[in-house]
């Protein structure tokens, strides 16, 4: 078993007394007698909103920018030339009815095309297959025909392929590109090749390499990295899209399922919610749906966590009550929360489970539980939430429903968001906070005194902001040491989920966020790692740690948590050093026999606190694991100034 120099595992037979003991020492009880509250499998999860380009541009692997035509200027994001129209008659798919004519430029020298700028580029990598489709139709009755090129940012052709268009009636063609090369900021060009016009509706290129090889497909690295964080709840799809900024651009899940090219376009908020970070091309092509994401959660192993409108649009940006939903108008909403559980779970015979077969999973997705409301507070959103609950109980009396606290950690209307909550049943209780990190370190403690009679509580979205708002190891370290808290009390905090989760490095709008990418990397932000560390270590049970009675919230930089893993039989410790000072800790572990055990220790450290992960230097902060062995009842380590370590014995 290998050694590990800064690491001391000594094998006491003295009791604490007699250690060496120091200003710099913590002498921790870690109590294995008695078995505490369980963990949920759920307990540490993720949260995804289409918000920083997180789905069209981002995990959505689309690389075609208004594919349909459907943008309010139906041409954004193209470059025409030639003779181009857009035009609605004859339409293949109801809801997207606009599609483009091609038709001879009127002279054999002149050309008629069109470009597509792809989102912040369109990035191939070389020798990488990309699929090329696109509905399409001639007019006339002779062949018609198209031809692809991708072009680099100086206009020269690197990838040209040819396809024929031998249908007069809506047909969908596609055809496999092999890129050449790598390149980064390419746009892809069709040209018209025939004097005969043609149509061409959801024009689409995919990589082939995409999660799972799906033709819908997801990116892969993006969605590995979700993989890998071993999440235990996927809450989606947002966020304050959910809402909309009016009641007409809330995301409504039924126009998110179906055939891809027949899913309504909707508004993405983000686009205007900071005018600094004013985004004019972002729209939600709804290519990554209510399936697709029920399906990636499935994937991931988490369990699904949809949350739906409750019938008020954005609260901060509506100010007048009628805005949203009148309360005795509340059924067709209350029906879409109801017909979603039949979506997820019901029996292929029904409506929407017949849908979900269709769409390729006739097995339920066994959902279980579902947000009513993003950031929701006051009464307006008591008296909404009141006819949801009544009537999910009434047909789904186990499923759980989760309410909101509001955008707000405490105050007036949190209080009564959980007053109501409480006087409703809500199982669930969900919580938003952006911090700083000196609020992250002071309210460790924070559910330490919760009601444990009422119901629980979701930390729905929450990060440490600090001053410059970007993801730098301090942020990282500051959560790793709250979440601590979360675990010892598990009784009550039932789940959680960082926010947000993506963003693209050229498209943001708001961090920090937990992933960043461009258009062909990805990078894990020190705050990835800590959540990987949680969702990979969660145990089954808490077990009480202490030192001098009490518990590891902050005296002295140190906060400290363990739990049982009674399935794996492994003992888990969690403990972070804030300080600027090394720190001997001494374990004992009370229930333990002497004997050797295999252990492995994870450290996150850094001497910058202000190091980030970037694409170009992803490394920078990243876990180191080593093995070892631990043979006796106490464990003593140290730990280096502001690290995390995470500790797993087998027992
Ligand atoms: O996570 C970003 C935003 O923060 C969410 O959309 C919203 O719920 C919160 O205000």
């Amino acid at each position: 078993m290998k050694k590990i120099g800064f690491l001391v595992v000594l094998a006491f037979s003295l009791a604490f007394g007699t250690q060496v003991v120091s200003a710099q020492t913590h002498n921790i009880q870690v109590d294995l007698k008695k078995v505490g509250s369980p963990i949920q499998k759920t307990m540490y999860g993720i949260f995804f909103e289409d918000i920083n380009y997180g789905a069209d541009g981002g995990l959505y692997a689309e690389m075609i920018k208004n594919r349909s035509f459907e943008f309010p200027q139906s041409l954004l994001g193209w470059t025409t030339f030639g003779n181009v129209e857009v035009r609605t008659d004859g339409a293949p798919f109801t809801n997207n009815p606009h599609y483009v004519r091609l038709s001879y430029a009127g002279h054999n020298d002149k050309q008629t095309g069109m470009d597509n700028e792809g989102f912040f580029g369109i990035a191939v990598k070389q020798n990488a297959e990309y699929r090329f489709s696109v509905w399409a139709r001639t007019n006339g009755d002779a062949n018609s025909g198209i031809r692809i090129e991708l072009i680099d940012p100086e206009s020269a052709i690197f990838l040209s392929q040819k396809l024929t268009v031998d249908s007069k009636e809506w047909k969908k063609y596609q055809v496999i590109l092999k890129s050449p090369r790598t390149e980064t900021k390419a746009r892809l060009r069709i040209f018209l090749t025939s004097k005969n016009s043609l149509d061409l509706e959801h024009v689409s290129l995919f990589p082939v390499d995409t999660w799972k090889g799906r033709e819908n497909g997801l990116r892969k690295d993006l969605a590995q990295a979700l993989y890998d964080l071993h999440p235990g709840v996927f809450r989606f799809p947002g966020g304050c899209i959910v809402e909309g900024t009016d009641l007409n651009t809330r995301y409504q899940w039924k126009n998110s399922v179906g055939p891809i090219e027949n899913r309504k376009l909707n508004e993405n908020r983000w686009e205007y919610t900071f005018p600094q970070r004013f985004f004019p091309d972002y729209y939600q092509s709804y290519g990554m749906g209510f399936f697709e994401l029920f399906q990636l959660s499935e994937e991931i192993g988490a369990e699904p966590l949809p949350v739906v409108s409750c019938g008020l649009s954005c609260q901060f940006q509506n100010k007048d009550p009628k805005a949203h939903v009148a309360v005795n108008e509340l059924d067709p909403y209350i029906q879409d929360a109801l017909d979603l559980i039949e979506f997820a779970n019901g029996d292929i015979t029904t409506k929407w489970g017949k849908l979900r077969a269709d769409m390729g999973h006739p097995a339920s997705f066994n959902l279980k539980q579902m947000a009513v409301g993003n950031e929701q507070w006051g009464s307006l959103y008591a008296e909404r939430l009141e006819p949801f609950v009544k009537a999910i109980r009434a047909k789904y009396p186990t499923f759980k429903i989760v309410g909101s606290s509001g955008p707000s950690s405490d105050g007036k209307d949190f209080d009564f968001g959980w007053s109501e909550m409480k006087r409703m049943k809500a199982d669930l209780v969900d919580e938003h906070y952006y911090k700083d990190p000196q609020w992250f370190l002071a309210n460790a403690n924070r559910y330490d005194n919760y009601d444990r009679k009422g119901p629980k509580v979701f930390a729905g979205e929450y990060a440490c902001h600090p001053k410059n708002r970007k993801n730098n190891f301090e942020s990282a370290l500051c959560e790793a040491a709250f979440m601590t808290g979360f675990e010892r009390n598990a009784d009550v905090v039932y789940q959680c989920t960082y926010a947000p989760l993506f963003a693209h490095v050229q498209g943001w709008q708001w961090r920090p966020d937990l992933i960043w990418f461009d258009n062909l990397r990805s990078v894990k932000s020190p705050n990835y790692y800590v959540q990987q560390l949680y969702g990979m270590n969660v145990g089954t049970n808490v077990l009480t740690t202490v030192e001098n009675k009490l518990p590891l919230e902050g005296q002295e930089g140190i906060y400290a948590s363990s739990a049982l893993d009674k399935n794996k039989n492994e003992l888990i410790l969690k403990i972070a050093n804030m300080s600027d000072l090394k720190k001997q800790i001494n374990y004992e572990f009370a229930g333990l026999k002497k004997a050797d055990r295999q252990a492995t220790l994870t450290s996150l450290s850094s001497e910058n606190p202000d190091v980030e992960n970037t694409l170009d230097k992803p490394l920078n902060v990243t876990p180191k694991t080593s093995a070892m062995t631990i043979n006796d009842k106490y464990f003593s380590f140290e730990l280096t100034p502001k690290s995390f370590y995470v500790v797993v014995i087998k027992l």
